[in-house]
């Protein structure tokens, strides 16, 4: 079915000049883009978007990377799109990501892992309204 996913351009790959290659990959994948903006969040905005990790080890590192330069989110839409876009970023840890994923062409480190998408329908529909006003997301469906 149609469904709708979050995805982020993380710093990492927006410092490395990547927004363009990442979208294209997208596209080629059916993943159309829907909703998009460049910001940069504030430490207070990147704890509430990762609230569901608080206290885990990784966190604080989390926190720092995700503040520390301009993101790309954005709204994709497609047939099957939180598990196509998962498939398509490949394993968190770009140690165990498959060829030819976002993750293990573009990540440098399970942290700066380059791009993140929602990891069910329901995450997706609260992380879309954490960044998008409906009024911003150009849906199809
Ligand atoms: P993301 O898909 O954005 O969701 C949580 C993020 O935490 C993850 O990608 C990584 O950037 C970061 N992270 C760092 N270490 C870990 C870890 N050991 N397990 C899961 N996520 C981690």
């Amino acid at each position: 079915s149609i469904e709708q996913t979050l995805s982020i351009i993380k710093p990492n790959a927006v410092k490395k000049n990547l927004i363009g290659i990442i979208e294209t990959r997208l596209v080629q994948a059916k993943l159309n883009i829907v909703a998009m903006k460049m910001v940069q969040l504030t430490r207070a905005q990147a704890e509430g978007f990762y609230a569901e990790h608080q206290g885990k080890p990784f966190f604080e590192r989390l926190v720092g990377f995700m503040t520390s330069g301009p993101i790309v989110v954005q709204v994709l839409e497609g047939d099957n799109a939180v598990t196509h876009y998962r498939e398509i970023m490949g394993a968190t840890d770009p140690e165990k990501a498959l060829a030819g994923t976002l993750r293990y062409d573009f990540a440098d480190n399970v942290t700066e892992n380059a791009v993140h998408g929602s990891d069910s329908t329901e995450s997706a529909q609260r992380e879309i309204a954490y960044f998008f006003a409906d009024s911003e997301v150009f849906a199809k469906k």
